[in-house]
């Protein structure tokens, strides 16, 4: 939270008094040589390493590659009445942001499940069972729009990781680990082609409404 709230300015505070005209597309383009040029010049500029090593620390939360901010736009704008937090964004890439580098808190896992392969109609209350390569375990539940959401403080798997979903009395598992990170929206694109396995679903048949569980907005077990 701290180094959120001091990054914009502290960057503001740098262009003035190192005149670095090129910040924004220093920190863009490159951050590793963008926070060693800053840190060596505060080094020598004004008051020893310690300043410059905070300012190292604060400046490293705010970067990432350009690659990666291309895809984060590409999502486009939160949802209108819908804030940052566990129901925003259902069916994305969580992890494109939710990551060390990335604008919001780490996750280590992270998703949203809908009920069927051929509809976007979310279901919560659903258990997303976890293992990792180290055989230690985790479970999630969906909440009311069928996101789900693991910090590191509660489960930091070891790669790889397998899943698997179980609700309404249908159990499903995904045959394959994941050994890159645990963003299910990554993979699981909507519409389903070459480079996406199509929305992570429960019932490969669409379920009866009333037989889908609300779910709980907070999430946790129903
Ligand atoms: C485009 C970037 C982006 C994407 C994609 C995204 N989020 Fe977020 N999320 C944020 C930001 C920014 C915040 C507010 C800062 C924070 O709390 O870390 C936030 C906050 C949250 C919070 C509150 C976290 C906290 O620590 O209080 C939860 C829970 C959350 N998002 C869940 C999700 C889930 C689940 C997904 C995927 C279905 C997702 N987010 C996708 C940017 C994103
Ligand atoms: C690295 C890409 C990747 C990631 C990340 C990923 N999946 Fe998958 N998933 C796949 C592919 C490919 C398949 C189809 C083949 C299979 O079952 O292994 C699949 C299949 C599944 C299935 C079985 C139904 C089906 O479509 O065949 C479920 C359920 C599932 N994934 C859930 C999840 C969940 C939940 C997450 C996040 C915790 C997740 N996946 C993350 C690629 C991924």
């Amino acid at each position: 939270m701290f180094d959120k709230v001091l990054r914009p300015s502290l960057i503001t505070k740098l262009k003035i008094a190192f005149n670095f005209s090129e910040v924004e597309a220093l920190l863009t383009r490159s951050c590793t040589s963008f926070r060693l040029a800053a840190g060596i010049r505060l080094l020598s500029a004004q008051g020893g390493p310690t300043v410059g090593l905070g300012i190292l620390a604060l400046l490293t939360g705010g970067c990432q590659d350009p690659v990666r901010q291309e895809q984060i736009a590409a999502l486009g704008p939160e949802a209108e009445n819908v804030p940052p937090g566990p129901l925003h964004r259902p069916g994305q890439p969580c992890l494109l942001c939710h990551e060390s580098m990335g604008p919001a808190n780490r996750f280590t896992v992270a998703g949203t499940v809908f009920q069927a392969p051929s509809d976007r109609q979310p279901v919560g209350g659903v258990q997303v069972q976890l293992i990792d390569a180290a055989r230690r375990s985790f479970v999630a539940y969906t909440n009311c729009v069928g996101s789900f959401s693991v910090t590191p403080a509660e489960y930091e798997p070891v790669l790889p990781l397998w899943v698997s979903l179980s609700g309404l009395g249908l159990h499903i598992d995904m045959e394959s680990p994941m050994h890159k990170d645990g963003d299910c929206g990554f993979c699981h694109r909507s519409e389903k082609s070459p480079s996406s396995a199509g929305h992570v679903f429960l019932s490969e048949d669409p379920l009866p409404v009333d037989a889908l569980p609300a779910g709980s907005c907070q999430g946790g077990r129903p």
